[in-house]
């Protein structure tokens, strides 16, 4: 598979295949200088997938989704999402779509109920149903018990779960999630799963989403693209990519057969890094 040449096609299931897809590219690239970050890439999500884009530090992961969620426009090549053109339709595209940003973004001096508020005022949910939409995210997110608490005291874990309520709020049909379990132990990121998981069963979400754990990948994903050097090297379910990796490999084999890359080159301490940043800001 090239990704660059052909369209790789994703699909969430059986009744997927007749419905346009959810998220759709053609040939979109980004510049920035001399670096191509992203390089003519073809993708396309099926409707109700849940989708995983991994690829090596610089692959242009996160470059992609800014591009997919307006906020970086496309130097070449167009995306619609939820039918609607990133570049030509934006407006049309933010109403539909959630995004939980690589870094964090939540507030620290502000209890988990009221974060959610800011975000509930900023997607316009109506006054009358924000008190209970609000509530009904904490809840589904596992934070029902923490949503009077200042967010400064919760967990790593809490704090991403958060996130994801406030990604969710005005029930988005697309939700594009940046590494959403970065720097989690094994059991809260299990959580997080768990609740991806719930919201596509809970409203039929499309579910697009970076990581650097193929574990996560191999788990949570119908479908994983692998992306190097702006392109999609190779695209399948977790089993078809590991069995082109040869018998009895893991997805982390299929990562290194296909990029040509060691796993997580200065991942710890990046994720080490970004911890810190975070402590120092809801601190
Ligand atoms: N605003 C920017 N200005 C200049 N170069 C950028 C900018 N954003 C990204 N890049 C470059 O584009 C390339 C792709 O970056 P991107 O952040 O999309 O990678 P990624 O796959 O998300 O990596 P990571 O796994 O580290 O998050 C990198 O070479 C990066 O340095
Ligand atoms: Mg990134």
């Amino acid at each position: 598979m090239t990704g660059a040449e052909s369209r790789e096609e994703t699909s969430g299931g059986a009744t997927a295949a007749a419905c346009p897809p959810a998220i759709i590219t053609d040939g979109l690239t980004r510049r920035f200088g001399l670096v191509t970050a992203v390089d003519h890439l073809n993708l396309s999500v099926a409707p109700g997938s849940i989708s995983g884009l991994v690829g090596p530090n610089g692959a242009g992961k996160s470059t992609t989704l800014k591009m997919l969620t307006t906020l970086l426009p496309p130097s070449e090549g167009s995306a619609r999402v939820a039918g609607f053109d990133v570049a030509r339709r934006p407006r049309e595209v933010r109403r539909r779509i959630g995004y939980v940003p690589q870094l964090l973004s939540a507030d620290g001096g502000l209890t988990g109920y009221e974060n959610l508020m800011v975000f509930a005022m900023l997607y316009d949910v109506p006054r009358k149903e924000r008190k209970d939409r609000i509530w009904q995210a904490l809840r589904m997110m596992g934070l029902e018990e923490a949503g009077a608490a200042l967010v400064k005291t919760y967990s790593g874990g809490m704090i991403r779960r958060l996130e994801i309520a406030q990604a969710v709020l005005h029930r988005p049909a697309i939700l594009f999630m940046d590494e959403p379990t970065v720097g989690l132990d094994p059991v809260a990121r299990r959580a997080v799963w768990e609740h991806v998981r719930e919201l596509r069963a809970r409203f039929g979400a499309t579910i697009l989403l970076t990581t650097h754990y193929m574990e996560e990948a191999d788990d949570l994903c119908d479908v994983v693209a692998i992306m190097h050097q702006g392109k999609v090297v190779a695209a399948g379910s977790p089993a078809s990519l590991k069995a082109q990796a040869g018998e009895g490999a893991t997805l982390d084999d299929a990562f290194v057969h296909f990029t040509g890359n060691l796993m997580e080159t200065g991942g710890a301490y990046r994720d080490a890094a970004r911890t810190r940043r975070t402590a120092r800001r809801l601190g």
